[in-house]
């Protein structure tokens, strides 16, 4: 090769990943024109990327590339590159938050790469009939999951010791049952189309068995699209045949995640909908009692839809990250409107826990714990139960919280006061008390006043501070408390 040639990008590029017995690849196909402009796209297992406009100086190449988001819309990622020898260093695309992920490429052709052929007319479904509600999930669901501590690491030895901690800890006796592996547990289909384990999951049976055992329930994860979020296999067009294959072997907890099925379905409501009707139907003709947990990030108005998909749970937003940035904008922004579409057995979903990962204070994950109970959100912690810090246990066991996220009359709770960075939010419970947080989302420690006209209380009422566990005596009118900066006062006024 020339030194020209071997200073220029152009070529197919191949970057092998693994993190099981599964070999994935992602290629970059990249031509350089002699004015330096670049073309090309990125192809993983889950998405294409196809570049729409790019500069090559050098061994430095950056470039926009674009693909179909859902909403008809187009998303477009910057990426930057860098060639070292024989080796490419493709710096992906990631949120801002988040650390840069930089992959090596090598190449395996230095010709220029045909285009990428357009992609094939999207699948548009009918509105399906409502589905049958399932009867699961009364109260919202409670338990663990894999994804925000493990992401790709989980294995069945981590499940099996988390199972054994969560009935030894007091999890378990604080009402979280469900034990979810999130992706990368999947395996490419058998000649008779059936989905199998790679090799961190030997024997699912075997593993429902062991958490069944310790009193728990076993959840997993799939996609309604050919590949999961992480590219692993979905369950695109094999809906039934994967629903009887998790009841076979004794899953009790489906998360059904859209990812690539933006790249097969048209991005319209209805579509939307009988796609994960799909699933629903199939779950509950398997067999089995599982509950059914829609992954979409709230598009296409999935509160008025979700319900008569089966859903138990749909979540609400893009991923949580561990940072008081993401989980108070989730928590208190974004959940708004929401309400109206919670009921027993049906949830609005605004992701799973971070508590206890490390990015936040224990007062930041207070605060997290209580507006998650005060949203009657699911409670699926996602850190290390194996090893967990006395106060991070005791924030995510706390009973009197608890008791406001399982309340039975699964009434999601609203913001009642903001003023400035102070806000209110309350919750009307079964026995005719309500639950009031009072919330400061400034940098600095400030009163808080919880007035009852607000709430729709009259009069003098007994009220109970949640966290402290202490009863505050009869308060008529209002209720004021210092809270720190990022910080709650949870409240349960009496009736
Ligand atoms: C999406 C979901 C996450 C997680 C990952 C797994 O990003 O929103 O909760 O399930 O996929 O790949």
């Amino acid at each position: 090769m020339t030194l020209a040639s071997a200073q220029n990008p152009t070529g197919k590029w191949v970057a092998k990943y693994s993190s099981d017995d599964e070999a994935r690849e992602i290629v970059l196909a990249l031509n350089v024109e002699s004015g330096g402009a670049v073309t090309g796209y990125v192809l993983a297992p889950q998405y294409e990327d196809r570049i729409v406009e790019g500069t090559a100086t050098g061994g430095q190449i950056t470039f926009v590339a674009e693909r179909d988001a859902n909403n008809n819309t187009k998303r477009r990622s910057n990426y930057s590159a860098m060639l070292e020898g024989g080796t490419l260093k493709l710096t992906m695309p990631t949120a801002a938050n988040r650390p840069p992920q930089v992959i090596e490429f090598t190449r395996t052709s230095a010709e220029a790469p045909a285009p990428l052929p357009p992609a094939p007319p999207k699948i548009s479904l009918a509105a399906p009939a409502a589905v049958r509600d399932n009867g699961l999930a009364r109260t919202p669901p409670m338990g663990w999951n894999s994804w925000n501590k493990f992401a790709g690491r989980v294995n069945d030895k981590v499940v099996r010791e988390i199972a054994d901690a969560m009935a030894k800890n007091g999890m378990k006796a604080a009402g979280y049952v469900y034990v979810n592996i999130d992706d990368t547990w999947e395996s490419a289909r058998d000649s008779q189309g059936n989905i199998g384990t790679n090799s961190k999951f030997p024997d699912m049976k075997a593993l429902a068995d062991y958490v069944h055992k310790r009193g728990l329930k076993l959840g997993i994860y799939s996609s309604p699209g050919p590949k999961t979020c992480a590219g692993y296999e979905g369950s695109y067009q094999h809906e039934a045949q994967d629903a009887k294959t998790y009841a076979r072997w004794g899953i009790d907890y489906l998360k059904y995640d859209w990812c690539s099925a933006s790249r097969v379905y048209a991005p319209d409501a209805a579509t939307m909908q009988a796609a994960y009707a799909k699933m629903g139907e199939a779950l509950l003709a398997s067999g089995r009692h599982m509950v059914y947990s829609l992954c979409q990030y709230g598009m296409l108005n999935v509160g008025e839809w979700g319900a008569k998909v089966s859903g138990n749970l749909w979540r609400t937003t893009g991923d949580i990250s561990d940072r008081w940035q993401s989980m108070s904008n989730i928590g208190f922004d974004q959940q708004i409107g929401r309400e109206k579409f919670a009921a027993s057995g049906h949830w609005n979903d605004p992701d799973m826990l971070e508590i206890g990962n490390g990015g936040m204070s224990d007062v930041e994950y207070r605060t997290h714990m209580s507006l998650w109970c005060l949203l009657a959100a699911p409670l699926l912690a996602g850190n290390d139960l194996r090893d967990v810090k006395p106060g991070i246990l005791e924030i995510l066991t706390n009973k009197e919280a608890i008791a406001v996220n399982q309340d039975k009359l699964g009434k999601q709770g609203v913001r009642v006061a903001k003023n400035g960075d102070l806000e209110v939010w309350a919750r009307p419970l079964a026995d005719g008390g309500h639950a009031v947080g009072l919330f400061n989302r400034g940098a600095a420690a400030a009163k808080v006043t919880a007035k009852w006209s607000d709430i729709g209380v009259k009069g003098a009422h007994k009220v109970r501070d949640l966290w402290a566990h202490a009863d505050r005596g009869k308060v008529k009118d209002e209720y004021t408390a210092e809270v720190p900066s990022h910080g709650v006062v949870m409240i349960k006024i009496a009736k």
